[in-house]
């Protein structure tokens, strides 16, 4: 049977990943002109795909250029982000044997690495007699891929997880390292766009002005459209253009959440799709879900489920503390919604968008959100 063309992962390969062209190229001239790029957008929106579509286009069209690839989001501290972009280098030079070298410019007690033996990744682990060698082995590291013979693009995911290391100003750190590099491009990348604007652009941080911000936003529909049409047709399977309307719309061409229900209908349909099958789809993906959601209820608060619960019946709320919003839903007191909103805001549970012109809040994960409208 052929492959589902409907990935739901970051990224596989071009033809099977919509669009970004614009955003490609321009990342690309940034990282050619010697320019350090920010990457911001909600969660789920594709952007370590775009940076894996950015790497691929990299390696075919230039050779002089090795590409790395660091997510930090599981680290707690600067021994964590140390291993772990030990490990993103690994990956790359373990082809390349050039793995002594890399050992002795990081210093560090013993370092030794094990590959995982069903992945193939490796992993490292090395010991520190104190804070002045583990600074030196983060400092070995950038100066390895200073010197390395080709060009060097890193790119390190949601680096807004920097912010949570304790007992070491991470950010002074690292720009006091990386500003004297030459021959290494940064991609910084991260979804909490508070966080990531302070880092970049407060004066009073380590990192102000230093990169080029490039966000990234919801696909383009008509492109989006006639992509998942015609990975339908060439999977044999007719889709009426009202229908892949209906499919954006129930998912707000939020790309995970698109992507999750092209799939569910891709290998669950016959060749002619109907508007019955994309309602079948979407239920059953809320079933799947319904034992999380609910799980997420118990760790809110009464109010704030009520709260979650009225933004998503109204689809998306300008005015989450006016009276009319908060009458209708019996919400209580203007404060506690504002301290409800906050709360939820921080949590990732409510997306606030700001179009230039009115700021929408909505519920941040759209399953959640049509769940909630049938309550
Ligand atoms: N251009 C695209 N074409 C097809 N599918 C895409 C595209 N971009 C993203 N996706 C889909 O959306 C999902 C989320 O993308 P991705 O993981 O890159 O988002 P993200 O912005 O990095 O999210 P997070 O902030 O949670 O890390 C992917 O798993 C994939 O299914
Ligand atoms: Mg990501």
């Amino acid at each position: 049977m052929r492959e589902n063309p409907f990935i739901l992962e970051p990224y596989k390969c071009k033809a099977l990943f919509c669009d970004r062209e614009l955003e490609t190229k321009q990342m690309i001239d940034y990282l050619n002109n010697g320019r350090n790029v920010t990457l911001i957008s909600p969660r789920r929106l594709g952007k370590t795909g775009l940076i894996f579509r950015v790497f691929d286009e990299i390696g075919e069209s230039q050779k002089d250029t090795d590409c790395f690839y660091v997510d930090i989001s599981a680290s707690q501290s600067m021994d964590d982000f140390i291993k772990l972009l030990s490990e993103a280098v690994i990956s790359v030079l373990g082809k390349q044997s050039k793995l002594s070298a890399f050992f002795k410019a990081i210093g560090g007690l013993r370092p030794l690495v094990t590959y995982d033996p069903m992945t193939g990744s490796p992993q490292i682990s090395l010991t520190y007699r104190n804070e002045e060698d583990r600074e030196l082995s983060l400092k070995g590291i950038f100066q390895y891929l200073e010197s390395h013979p080709k060009k060097v693009v890193l790119a390190i995911d949601e680096f807004q997880q920097v912010r949570e290391y304790a007992a070491v100003n991470m950010e002074a750190l690292l720009r006091s390292y990386i500003q004297s590099l030459h021959n290494v491009r940064f991609i910084f990348c991260g979804s909490k766009k508070h966080t990531m604007t302070d880092i970049f652009t407060n004066a009073k941080r380590p990192f102000y002005e230093s990169t080029t911000f490039l966000s990234l936003n919801k696909l383009d529909i008509p492109v989006y459209k006639d992509f998942i049409q015609l990975k339908f047709r060439e999977g044999g399977r007719q889709i009426a253009s009202d229908d892949v309307d209906q499919i954006i719309k129930w998912t707000r061409d939020h790309t995970f959440y698109t992507q999750t229900l092209c799939n569910e209908l891709y290998f669950n349909c016959s060749e002619e799709i109907s508007a019955r099958d994309i309602l079948e789809a979407e239920g059953r993906i809320l079933a799947a879900n319904r034992d999380r959601f609910l799980e997420l209820q118990r760790l809110l608060t009464p109010a704030q489920w009520k709260m979650l619960t009225a933004i998503a019946k109204e689809g998306s709320v300008d005015h989450p503390t006016a009276t009319a919003f908060i009458q209708k839903y019996r919400l209580g007191s203007g404060a506690a919604v504002s301290k409800n909103i906050k709360s939820m805001v921080e949590k990732e549970l409510i997306l606030v968008e700001n179009d230039g012109q009115k700021v929408h809040y909505y519920v941040y994960n759209v399953f959640l959100s049509r769940f909630l409208e049938t309550l």
